[in-house]
């Protein structure tokens, strides 16, 4: 069996940019709800994503964060001051993983597993945000959406995987905290793991997971490793 992980909102928590320390100065200095502030640019980089593939378009998954950020803080009234928006942008290079990530990667590989990551990351984004989180040498692959100019949940990305490790789809366990990203991997016929982190209702989407867990120690009671 074949291990893929999801790279944002799965092993790195989007959210944790709000407090690094270079982040938290501005904080101090701009009074507006920052959880709201980080699940709006959160949405905008997801949903600008979608309607850039959906016609035909692309620019890499650190310009869509850009250009979501940029139009976050204008929703937010926040001055586009050139200083603050790179504080944040270099914050999805130093982004937090979650506490479960270490060990259950480490479990992986000690039972001789093969792992690798899928995400709309270009190459730099990914190989940064891993290392810095220290995770990267878990990963026999680095797969990026950047090789094929499309993003998640479109079907030909998930192919990256199948092609990556000369098998068939239904070989690889696929883990993400993204429903629609769980969703467009089971159809194209992975094992999904929804790593539900955020404990949000299931929704009525294409692919559904075959397995829900609310962190990653849980999904030890599903996989053969
Ligand atoms: C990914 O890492 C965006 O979380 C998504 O591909």
């Amino acid at each position: 069996m074949y291990f893929v992980f999801d790279i944002y909102g799965t092993l790195l928590n989007t959210h944790s940019i709000m407090n690094a320390g270079q982040v938290s100065a501005y904080r101090k200095s701009i009074d507006i709800p920052w959880n709201d502030f980080s699940a709006s640019w959160r949405e905008r980089q997801l949903r600008y994503s979608w309607l850039y593939t959906l016609t035909g378009s692309y620019v890499t998954f650190w310009e869509i964060t850009k250009i979501a950020l940029q139009d976050t803080m204008q929703e937010f009234e926040i001055d586009p001051s050139e200083a603050f928006e790179d504080t944040l942008m270099n914050g999805y290079n130093n982004l937090s993983p979650f506490e479960d990530v270490p060990e259950f990667l480490k479990t992986l590989l000690d039972k001789d597993s093969a792992l690798a990551v899928l995400s709309n990351g270009d190459e730099r984004m990914i190989k940064e945000g891993l290392k810095n989180a220290l995770l990267i040498d878990y990963f026999k692959y680095i797969l990026t959406v950047d090789d094929i100019k499309k993003f998640k949940p479109d079907q030909e990305v998930y192919k990256l995987a199948p092609i990556a490790f000369n098998c068939e789809p239904n070989e690889i366990t696929f883990f993400s905290s993204n429903n629609w990203d769980i969703s467009g991997a089971n159809k194209f016929g992975f094992k999904t793991i929804w790593v539900n982190r955020g404990q949000i209702l299931s929704e009525q989407l294409p692919g559904s997971p075959d397995y829900e867990v609310q962190t990653l120690t849980e999904a030890l009671n599903f996989i053969e490793v």
